[in-house]
């Protein structure tokens, strides 16, 4: 039977048995909810940007990339807000030392006793709340003095909108277009945590789309629809995906209407991405700030500051959801295999080549041949250490879609074998067809075989 659900402790320890995230310097003792990413992780990264940037680049016409710096001048920080109001309200509890978000009390564990919340038992001795800034400071220049202070970005959108102008002269755009970027973003989390999910340092990928006024809620609803779209493509179960709307209290001081679009962590239904409109609120602070007007005109003397749609979210919470939304257990002929059955365009190995017998010189040979044919092109996975069974499980828990098998017959009439990680189905082929096979089951579209 086959899981249904996965908790966040078995995802960690797959990543760090298979070597895709460790903790991050853990030599020293580690550094709290920082993380390293190994070799199949940085793969599936890549995976997650690659299909991001071909969705919202290679595939349309209107929106242009942009990789800003992650220092910006300390005033984008002034004129964006964050300076005043990228605030978290942190209390301190006296009695054990330990720091929480006082609007997350509730989602927090008591430091001497963790069945309970801090504040509930008469141990605690927590300080009244105070404002604590997210962002992580940082001095430009060999001498630490007042003007030097500089900030590592927090989001990567303040560097789309500072360049506004540019990509409007340089890149001829009209609205509606749009800027995207993919890049590091820094916050200083008071309670980071439940592992990737919530981190000091992240990758972000954000789109800013520009959009006459009149046709903001519009394009706010298409981008909302397109990107659960993406999630769907991607393979993640319909039924863990939901969009919820913020109630005005709950959305950001630039927003003019908010959604989440959340997936069913095993923390519970939790933000994945988030969609905005921004109105005109960062080009009409800009244009305050720097004196430099960011508006359109077009030829005929139309004038206006564009409102903008932003679909924004971190390759940490998409890796998260999809390792969560893939991970699964079942017994076949007696042994159990873990699997991953992900999307086979996010696997960080899309195909393993394997030799059935690693001493026959002639099956190696073969093996290799092939190999060193498909990783022009693809990303694949030679090996030949231990019996075929233990490789076909190393290759499950890392969620490599198909595996060719090089095996007796394959010397006798060049045919292989193809084993599917989903269904174990195998099927023979030619070996002058593999590279062929491949590109098209790359191409199909794939569904999870989980129940929904
Ligand atoms: N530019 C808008 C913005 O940054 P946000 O809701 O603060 O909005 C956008 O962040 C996305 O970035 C979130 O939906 C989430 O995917 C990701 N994110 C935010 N904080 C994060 C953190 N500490 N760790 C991992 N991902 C984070």
């Amino acid at each position: 039977m086959a899981i249904d659900t996965v908790s966040m402790d078995k995802i960690v320890s797959l990543c760090r048995r298979r070597g895709f995230v460790f903790p991050s310097s853990e030599i020293y003792g580690g550094l709290g909810s920082t993380f390293d990413f190994g070799h199949y992780g940085v793969l599936m990264k890549n995976n997650i940007k690659a299909r991001w940037f071909e969705a919202m680049i290679l595939e349309r016409d209107d929106i242009v990339a942009l990789d800003s710096a992650v220092i910006l001048h300390p005033r984008v920080w002034e004129a964006s807000g964050h300076v005043e109001g990228f605030t978290d309200p942190l209390v301190d509890c006296r009695t054990c030392k330990l720091r929480f978000r006082a609007d997350k009390l509730k989602d927090s564990q008591c430091g001497r006793k963790p069945s309970k919340h801090p504040g509930e038992i008469p141990d605690c001795d927590l300080t009244e709340p105070r404002q604590f800034n997210l962002m992580f400071e940082t001095t430009v220049g060999p001498v630490q003095e007042a003007g030097a202070r500089a900030y590592l970005r927090p989001e990567t959108a303040q560097g789309i909108f500072i360049n506004f102008k540019n990509v409007l002269q340089l890149a001829r755009r009209r609205p509606p277009f749009g800027i995207a970027q993919i890049g590091k973003s820094f916050r200083n989390e008071i309670t980071p945590g439940n592992f990737l999910f919530r981190v000091r340092e992240f990758e972000q990928m954000e789109m800013e789309f520009f959009v006459p006024p009149a046709d903001a809620e519009r394009w706010y609803r298409y981008w909302i629809d397109e990107r659960v779209a993406w999630y769907l493509r991607y393979g993640l179960r319909e039924s863990r995906l939901r969009v919820r709307e913020h109630g005005p209290e709950e959305r950001s001081h630039y927003s003019q209407g908010t959604s989440d679009i959340e997936y069913l962590y095993p923390i519970g239904w939790s933000e994945l991405e988030g969609v905005a409109n921004r109105g005109d609120y960062d080009l009409t602070r800009h244009t305050e700030f720097s004196t430099t007007r960011l508006e359109y005109v077009g030829q005929d003397g139309e004038r206006y500051v564009p409102y903008v749609i932003e679909p924004a979210v971190s390759i940490e919470r998409i890796m998260v959801a999809l390792l969560v939304d893939g991970y699964d257990e079942e017994v076949v002929g007696e042994r159990e295999r873990t699997v991953l059955r992900l999307h086979p365009k996010m696997a960080p190995v899309e195909a393993a080549i394997l030799p059935l017998i690693a001493k026959s010189e002639g099956m190696v040979g073969k093996a290799r041949s092939l190999y060193e044919e498909l990783r022009r092109r693809h990303s694949v996975e030679y090996d030949d250490n231990g019996a075929i069974g233990r490789r076909y499980r190393r290759q499950d828990e890392i969620g490599t879609p198909w595996a060719f098998t090089i095996d007796e017959q394959t010397l006798s009439d060049d045919t292989v074998t193809v084993r599917d990680r989903d269904s174990l189905a195998q099927e023979r082929l030619p070996i002058t067809g593999v590279r062929g096979w491949l590109d098209d089951a790359l191409e199909r579209d794939w569904k999870t075989p989980k129940a929904n």
